[in-house]
């Protein structure tokens, strides 16, 4: 098992490029399926989720070719050969459900096993089911055998209210319309750059889709999809991992290819923090040299609002903050799991529900933890990087599932952190 080994390193200072966005990349890969021609996706990060995506496409028929040395993916479909995405792929990646409404669409009929990905929270596709369901699918849940089933002759528009903006939903929903007879009104939906980027990208395929990026999307069925070339969003949750990486070590970092707009609430609270941030014609200049930062509170929210990928790793930055702050997760039920992580850091954070309060600025010393999911994993480094000592960062395949490059980018940056390769022990 592979451990990130991270010291103490002095203020992060140059600058970084952000790769393709992971959240954009794995819908539009998924919507590859609603068409038989071969599509193109340029700025494909190469991430483990990624490659789940690749081997669950080709699983269900897809012929995928991985031209990393150009960053492009060539993904085409000729026939759909299985309607079941394999439970050993789902289970490592809750987002292998999004090739559930492309199966649907072009199909009739798709079997997901319940899926698995990072564990914060239950994270179940009732909106999802709710959604196919309401476009003319009979659903069926298996519950004793783990697996959901969706059949329908044909899809009909039809008009959806979302009980919650979930990302997936919206994004699974659209991509099972585009195909649907009829229109579709799909009402409080998820605002997110990913959805836009995939609806972008289902209109170049010949889909007409309105309104994505507003609560409310239209969209008017089409009788088929045909081959799309496209280059994915810069990430902004690496952007915003960046931002906060110039933060928590007081350094100053150029971050080239990030969108400005995309991480607004981000920018606001760095500021609010007491942090420069500037937005210039050769990207963001984050700058915290010298700066004594104040404590402050967030709130995760849909987008626009805070992100709560980026939760944990502002979470990380309060915690060298004197100061008393607030952090309240509303989006997921159980995203506290790295506060314990935090803990045997030496941060002083104490939880209720879904608020932690952070009294910020107690020494921090390195010790071992885990990374316990994606970003949970990001802000554990990131106090690697100022806590005194080493700290030994495990489970790091949930880091290495969502950033690209990440030791190559930080140390490019002067973080002092290595990879190392653990011998797992024979037990007698
Ligand atoms: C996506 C992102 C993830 C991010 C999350 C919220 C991808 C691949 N992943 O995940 O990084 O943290 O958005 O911004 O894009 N919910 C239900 N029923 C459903 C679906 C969701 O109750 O059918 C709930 C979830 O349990 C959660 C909330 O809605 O509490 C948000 O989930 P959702 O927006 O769907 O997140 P994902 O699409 O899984």
């Amino acid at each position: 098992m592979a451990k990130f080994l991270v010291k103490q390193s002095g203020p992060l200072h140059g600058e970084v490029y952000i790769s393709g966005s992971k959240n954009a990349v794995l819908p539009i890969m998924a919507a590859t399926l609603l068409c038989e021609e071969q599509c193109v996706i340029i700025d494909t990060p190469r991430l483990r989720d990624v490659d789940v995506m690749c081997n669950m496409l080709r699983r269900i028929g897809a012929d995928v070719v991985e031209d990393y040395d150009n960053n492009k993916l060539y993904i085409g479909t000729k026939t759909i050969a299985e309607h079941e995405a394999p439970y050993a792929l789902v289970s490592k990646m809750r987002a292998s459900v999004l090739v559930m409404g492309p199966i649907l669409a072009r199909t009739g009929r798709v079997r997901m096993p319940l899926p698995g990905g990072c564990a914060i929270g239950a994270r179940p596709v009732d909106l999802h089911l709710k959604g196919f369901a309401a476009l003319g699918a009979r659903i069926t849940e298996h519950r004793e055998r783990g697996y959901v089933e969706a059949v329908a002759d044909k899809l009909v528009g039809s008009n959806i209210y979302l009980d919650f903006p979930s990302v997936g939903a919206t994004e699974n929903i659209m991509m099972a319309a585009v195909l649907a007879e009829g229109t579709t009104i799909l009402e409080n939906v998820a605002e997110e750059p990913e959805i836009v980027d995939l609806a972008n990208f289902l209109n170049k395929m010949g889909a007409r889709i309105k309104g994505a990026g507003t609560d409310t999307i239209k969209i008017e069925g089409v009788k088929r999809l045909s081959a799309a070339s496209h280059t994915v969003i810069p990430d902004r949750i690496e952007t915003g991992t960046f931002m906060v990486a110039a933060a928590i070590t007081r350094g100053k970092i150029l971050i080239k290819n990030a969108v400005p707009d995309h991480v607004k609430p981000v920018i606001a609270k760095l500021r609010e923090c007491g942090v420069t941030v500037s937005d210039t014609f050769d990207g963001l200049i984050v700058d915290a040299e010298n700066a004594d930062l104040v404590a402050t509170d967030i709130k995760t929210l849909p987008y626009p609002g805070f992100p709560t990928d980026m939760q944990s790793i502002f979470m990380a930055l309060l915690t060298t903050v004197k100061g008393e702050s607030q952090v309240i997760e509303t989006v997921f039920e159980n995203r506290f799991m790295h506060v314990a992580e935090l803990e045997r850091m030496g941060a002083d954070i104490v939880t209720e529900d879904r608020k932690a309060v952070i009294r910020g600025g107690k020494p921090l010393h390195g010790t071992s933890v885990i990374a316990t999911d994606l970003r949970a994993g990001a802000a554990m480094i990131l106090v690697g990087l100022v806590a005194e000592g080493s700290t030994e960062v495990s489970e790091i395949y949930h880091i290495e599932r969502g950033y690209e490059r990440f030791i190559d980018k930080f140390e490019s940056l002067g973080a002092k952190i290595e990879r190392i390769e653990e011998k797992v022990k024979e037990i007698q």
